[in-house]
């Protein structure tokens, strides 16, 4: 019995010193697997309890179990302070010189193309239209055939673009919302939809396979032509300056009735003739129209009751005008020389 009582106490002290040399938290874990686990060395000599005599085991079991909560104790404290240092040394190592000056070298700029969208958009809103979205990913429904240009179409041929499936493609024009914006809302509407569109052309200085539209759409009682070019008018005054005229040169698309495409007098010579016009002293931006009465009727509103107007505005081709950029790619490029610029 005296020799159990002597491993106990020895097994104590070894683990008080063993312990007392700890550092880490995993080194205290291997020390109670070693003394105190299912196969430490604490129930190795418990075992040999099994040789004692009645009385014998009370005694040696009282020893035992002081050793165990000693251990059990000691074991404890230790890995609180251990992880108390740990985190006191975490903290010192992670503490932030907020005097150290920064690497940051200033603020981004917006891209020119959303200052365009921003400008234009503010323009409309000031006119009490209100913003809409629709997703880049469409139905063919929605970006052609309850537009009025069914499958074999003409248009569809200037209109190639990407197709997820026979029915779902990437939307070649902001149009699409016209429909969506009459699907979901009844008249009076008035509505503008900035977006990116998607052609399959090849990229050059003035093409670009993406590229943005803002969409207009107005829907009341007695709407007309004349509320079409004053808005138009109204817009292009607000963008490029008091002196900037429209000119309607007639076209067709077919979801519009009449159609027409709007030129602006030339933003960089005024109307007189220039390089940038070509010579022409016009540059065409958008095109236009009164929204055909098949497609409101396509979204369930009495083209005998309500008329409307629609627009689609070219934004690189607006937003190029206004900053001076000769070069549609400068727009994609994301080169932050050219970028800088627009601060
Ligand atoms: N969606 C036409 C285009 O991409 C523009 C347009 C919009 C024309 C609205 C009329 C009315 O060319």
């Amino acid at each position: 019995m005296s020799d159990l009582k002597e491993s106990l106490l020895s097994l104590k002290e070894e683990f008080d010193s063993a312990l007392s040399k700890v550092t880490d938290s995993e080194a205290a874990e291997q020390l109670r697997v070693a003394f105190l686990g299912k196969k430490g060395s604490l129930t190795q000599i418990l075992r040999g309890m099994g040789q004692l005599s009645s009385e014998e085991r009370p005694q040696v079991g009282k020893v035992a179990n002081e050793v165990r909560t000693h251990m059990e104790d000691y074991l404890t404290s230790k890995i609180t302070e251990i992880k108390d240092m740990e985190k006191s040394l975490r903290l010192r190592r992670e503490v932030i010189d907020v005097t150290i000056p920064s690497k940051y070298e200033g603020a981004g700029s917006r891209h020119p193309l959303n200052m365009a969208i921003n400008e234009i958009c503010d323009i409309f809103l000031g006119l009490g239209y209100s913003i809409g979205e629709g997703p880049e990913v469409e139905y063919d429904k929605y970006n052609f055939e309850l537009l009025r240009i069914p499958e074999g179409h003409p248009s569809r041929d200037t209109q190639d673009t990407f197709y997820i499936t026979d029915s779902i493609l990437l939307r070649t024009q902001t149009s699409g919302l016209q429909i969506r914006t009459m699907e979901k809302c009844k008249p009076p509407l008035k509505v503008i939809c900035p977006g990116k569109v998607y052609r399959s052309d090849a990229l050059d200085s003035t093409h670009s396979p993406v590229f943005h539209q803002i969409e207009g759409l107005v829907v009341d009682k007695g709407v007309t032509m004349g509320d079409l070019v004053g808005s138009l008018q109204l817009f292009a005054k607000k963008l490029f300056g008091e002196d900037t005229k429209i000119r309607l040169r007639p076209h067709h698309f077919p979801f519009t009735e009449p159609s027409v495409e709007v030129d602006l007098t030339c933003w960089s010579c005024g109307g007189k003739g220039c390089r940038v016009c070509k010579g022409e002293g016009w540059i065409e931006v958008l095109g236009a129209g009164m929204v055909h009465p098949e497609v409101l009727e396509n979204c369930g509103i009495d083209s005998e009751e309500y008329s409307g107007f629609a627009f689609g505005i070219g934004v690189e081709r607006t937003a190029m005008g206004r900053y001076g950029i000769d070069d549609i790619r400068l727009l994609y490029e994301n080169d932050v020389r050219f970028l800088k610029q627009f601060k």
